[in-house]
Parts: C-alpha cells; sequence; structure tokens
C-alpha cells in the first residue's frame, strides 16, 4: 500500500536485539498483586508458566517463586528475532492474560478485584556460565525473601501491624530469622513446603504415555514432551542440570559448581536501561495476530464496534491508571500508541518496565472486560499484544509519528471497505485483493459507489483519547490534584493530522 510522507518517523525507532551468543531471559514480576506466598497465587502463577512454555516453544526452563517468574529461551532462539521489547512484552501480555483468565479455577470465591499489571525485563546472559549464576542468585533470594515473609506474616497475624513486623526483623540474619520461627511459631523451617523454600520450575521433559493397549492388554507406549513442575534444592548445580537432558541440549551443560554469584553478575542482571530525557515516549502496542484472533472470534468485517470500543475501553483504563504520565492516546484496529510527556518520570524512564506495566494492564483490561463487549462470545484463548517505546525529540516530529498512524488507519480503512464490497458482490477474496493491486483506493471507492464518508468516523479516524483540560481547571481550584480531578478522559474521533484540533486543545502536547 502507498507510503506517506510521515513514514520517516520509523527512524526513531531503536534496534534492541538481544545478539548472539546470549542466551535471552525474559524476567516478570506481579508485585502488590497479591501476597506473597500465598500457596493458591503461587500456584496460580506455576498454572500460568505451564502455559507460558505450552505457548511458546523456544522457551525451554521457568524459575519462579512468590511473585516473580523467569523465562528462559533456549540459545539458537530467533523468536521474534530476538527484539528485547518484542519479546518481553509478548511474554508479558501472555501470562497477564493466562492469569486473568485462570484466576476463577484458583479463587472461585473471590473476585479478581483489580486489573493485574506486571512488569518486567529482558536479560542478555552471555553464557552458560551466566546463566548458572543467575539461577543461584534468584533461588537465593527465594529462600532469603521467604525466611523473611514467613516471619513477618505471623508477627502480623499475632497483632503487628506490617511496619512494626518489618522493623522488629529489620536487620536479622539467617540464622536469628530461623530462630524466630522455631521459638516463637513452633515452626521448622525446613518443614515447610519446597514450593516456598525452593521455588518452582517449569521444564519440558520426554516421558513415555500409554496411548492404547493391545487386544492382550499390553500397553503401547509413545515417547512424548512434556511439561513439567518441580521443586529443586539446587537449581544452579550440575546434577539438577544434567538430570534434564532438554536443559543440556538447549542451553548447554554447567562446567563447574559454584558457590557465590559475583556483584557485577547481579548489576547485569538488574540493568534495564533508560529512555532518553527530555523527548515524548511513544508506547505503541499491537494485538498478536490479531487476523486469526478476529476470525475466530467472528468480528464483523472490517470493522467490528465491540472490539474497536474494547480496545477503547482498555486504552482509557490505562490513561486514567497512568493519569499523571499519559497525555494521549490514538488506537485503530489492534492497536494503540501511548504518549509520554516530556517530562515524565515513570519508573525512572526505564524502558523494559515502562512497555511491559503497560502492556500487561491493557492485556489484563482486554480479558477481565471481554465479556461486557461479547456476552455471546466466549474468549476461545489468551490474547496477547505486543510493545515497543519510541523517543521523539520534538513536537512537530510527534505529531508527524501520529499523522502517521492516522493515514495508515485511513488508508487500511479504505483499503478494507473496498476489499469486503468486493467479497460481498459474489468475487473471491484472491480476485478481490488482485483487482486492489496497484490501483487508487480513491478512484475504486468510487466505482465501487462506496459512500465512503458516510462510514462512521470511528473507522475513518481512528480513536484519540485525551483528558478535558477545562474541567481540570474548574475542579483543580476547589479541591486540590488527585486523579478523578485531573479531567475527565475523553474519547473522539478526530483529524489529528490537521492543526485545528491541536490548536483547540492546545494543553494535550503543552510542554
Ligand atoms: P501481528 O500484529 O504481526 O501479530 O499480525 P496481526 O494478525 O495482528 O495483523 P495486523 O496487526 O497487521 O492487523 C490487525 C488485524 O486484526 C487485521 O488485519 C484484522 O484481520 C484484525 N482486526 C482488527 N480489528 C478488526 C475488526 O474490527 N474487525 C475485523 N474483522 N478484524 C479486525
Ligand atoms: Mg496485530
Amino acid at each position: 500500500m502507498a507510503n506517506s510522507k510521515y513514514e520517516y518517523v520509523k527512524c526513531f525507532e531503536v534496534e534492541d536485539e538481544a545478539m548472539f551468543p546470549n542466551i535471552i531471559l525474559v524476567w516478570i514480576k506481579a508485585s502488590k498483586l497479591h501476597k506473597p506466598h500465598d500457596s493458591n497465587t503461587l500456584k496460580l502463577m506455576n498454572s500460568c508458566a505451564v502455559e507460558v512454555l505450552e505457548e511458546y516453544a523456544d522457551v525451554v526452563f521457568a524459575y519462579g517463586f512468590s511473585d516473580e517468574y523467569t523465562f528462559v529461551f533456549k540459545k539458537t532462539s530467533k523468536f521474534h528475532e530476538r527484539r528485547a521489547s518484542k519479546v518481553l512484552s509478548i511474554i508479558t501480555s501472555f501470562f497477564s492474560s493466562v492469569f486473568v483468565r485462570k484466576w476463577d479455577e484458583f479463587f472461585p470465591h473471590k473476585e479478581l478485584q483489580c486489573h493485574p499489571s506486571l512488569h518486567g525485563r529482558v536479560i542478555a546472559c552471555a553464557s552458560i556460565k551466566a546463566l548458572q549464576a543467575y539461577l543461584l542468585w534468584r533461588q537465593t533470594i527465594c529462600h532469603l525473601s521467604n525466611q523473611h515473609e514467613q516471619c513477618l506474616w505471623r508477627l502480623v497475624e499475632r497483632g503487628m501491624n506490617e511496619k512494626e513486623a518489618w522493623d522488629f526483623i529489620k536487620g536479622f540474619e539467617k540464622s536469628d530469622l530461623n530462630n524466630l520461627l522455631f521459638d516463637e511459631f513452633n515452626v521448622n523451617y525446613n518443614t515447610l513446603e519446597p514450593i516456598l523454600r525452593q521455588g518452582s520450575c517449569v521444564l519440558k521433559t520426554t516421558g513415555e504415555d500409554t496411548v492404547k493397549y493391545t487386544d492382550n492388554g499390553a500397553p503401547i507406549k509413545r515417547h512424548r514432551r512434556k511439561i513439567v513442575t518441580v521443586h529443586s534444592k539446587k537449581i544452579a548445580s550440575k546434577r539438577f542440570w544434567n538430570e534434564h537432558t532438554v536443559l543440556l541440549k538447549d542451553l548447554g551443560g554447567f562446567v563447574e559448581e559454584i558457590n557465590n554469584v559475583t556483584p557485577e553478575y547481579v548489576r547485569s542482571f538488574e540493568f534495564d536501561s533508560k529512555l532518553m530525557p527530555c523527548t515524548w515516549i511513544v508506547v505503541r502496542i499491537d494485538g498478536c495476530h490479531f487476523h486469526r484472533f478476529s476470525e475466530i472470534h467472528e468480528f464483523v468485517k472490517p470493522n467490528d464496534d465491540r472490539a474497536l470500543n474494547l480496545m477503547n475501553l482498555c486504552a482509557v483504563a490505562v490513561l486514567e491508571k497512568f493519569w499523571e504520565d499519559i497525555v494521549f492516546a490514538y488506537g485503530v484496529s489492534d492497536e494503540y500508541s501511548f504518549i509520554l510527556k516530556k517530562t515524565t518520570n515513570l519508573y525512572q524512564r526505564r524502558a523494559n518496565t515502562i512497555i511491559s506495566a503497560i502492556v500487561s494492564f491493557f492485556t489484563s483490561t482486554y480479558v477481565m472486560r471481554w465479556k461486557d463487549f461479547f456476552p455471546q462470545s466466549e474468549l476461545k484463548y489468551p490474547p496477547s499484544f505486543d510493545g515497543r517505546a519510541v523517543c521523539y525529540p520534538s513536537t512537530e516530529i510527534l505529531r508527524d509519528y501520529l499523522s502517521w498512524r492516522q493515514v495508515d488507519c485511513h488508508i487500511n480503512n479504505q483499503y478494507n471497505s473496498c476489499f469486503w464490497k468486493l467479497v460481498a458482490s459474489g468475487k473471491s477474496k484472491r480476485e478481490a485483493q488482485n483487482s486492489l493491486k496497484g490501483g487508487q483506493l480513491q478512484k475504486k471507492i468510487e466505482e465501487l459507489a462506496i459512500d465512503y464518508n458516510k462510514l462512521p468516523v470511528m473507522y475513518r479516524q481512528g480513536s484519540s483519547i485525551y483528558r478535558d483540560k477545562v474541567d481540570n481547571v474548574l475542579i483543580h481550584q476547589e479541591n486540590g490534584e488527585s486523579p478523578e480531578n485531573y479531567g475527565k478522559v475523553i474519547v473522539g474521533h478526530f483529524d489529528i493530522i490537521g492543526p485545528t484540533f491541536w490548536l483547540e486543545h492546545p494543553n494535550i502536547l503543552d510542554e
């Protein structure tokens, strides 16, 4: 399809490929979502991790405890050509989707109150030795945090408030915590469930399944790749690794035992690059394989009001959650762009955290609110979105970015209107495609007698979301500052290429 003069904005997208021979890890955390070490939540987290391994063949190992999980990709993986933001966002989004879908299974009597938002980062492990160090580090943290939590929550149950309990055990060594548990609560730490002390590993193994029986009752077995969850004591040991041939094959073997992790390694594991200061940040999310998703869920072609309004609702929720940072959003089809103001310091402008938090919150809202828009159509599998963040140095270029997206909306909509009109008139999809090749869409619209301007404005111009500043000024003076009085969030369908909308709303991109 035709290129627009705004396409140059794509050159601001930066490469974030995790180069070979790095092993790609995706670490995600669901902080504040639940009380860590609640055994039902741990089982829910494990169940989500199993689905990640089932869905993505390249993810060969996962380790999780408390409210976090790490996914390890096989060393030869070309998953999304190793682009870090894409890999991270897809895994985080899928995990969030599954988390919401599975909630009822683990908490049948407790409604999921908030839209979960996970965040995470991609860790590039330069060698199998670095991976071994990473696993040792995380399992040590699992152990320490579990000891801490075990004491903390028992003190709270006994009557302290959380702060008092924190202060009480501040500075306690491992042995002090163990003694506290034993002396005060009669708990022998070493007898607590392994899922708590050691965390959970999800991995692929080959096992034998009985597929059927012969006439005389003998079992016929077949080798199958299985996904198992285990709670092993030393996941960074040669012994554990050597027991699992899949890990040896897909990731390599550990050369020697290690007992500690250097601070340099830990720094590299915690690294998350920051987006350039004083620039507009655009986070664009896009539905993964929505062509298939829309077919399976029987979206109306080419535009489904239910699907578009659900996308809009999720975007409004994102604007409300990040009300101090996101000033504008523009959406069309299965994508949404969120504009973070130049001065934002959201997550200290850490790229991974920003992308994963937004994509996760958007996805969980999409799944939670699906039934409001599709009451008759069950969600058949967990949808996921990918995300990226791009910095734009000036308002002019940011406006060109938005124009680029709106031109794209316009061209796609013209094309789709013609395409489906041709199909409705009896042409096959291939014939319709061929007849639109290379031709002027505007001409085709006239030929097909499509009254294009009568189509709903949402289809033609996409959706824009912003906060109504007029309300804000009035209420702000009376009540002080809070998200509720920061102006009502408005969804509208405007021409955002020309100057009129921006002249009428000078505050949105006000620097
Ligand atoms: P990736 O984004 O690369 O994973 O592929 P994708 O299949 O999601 O395609 P892309 O994002 O390029 O395009 C979005 C697709 O979603 C469209 O091509 C449509 O097939 C589908 N889609 C989005 N909105 C609607 C809608 O309102 N109605 C229908 N019928 N389909 C829609
Ligand atoms: Mg898509």
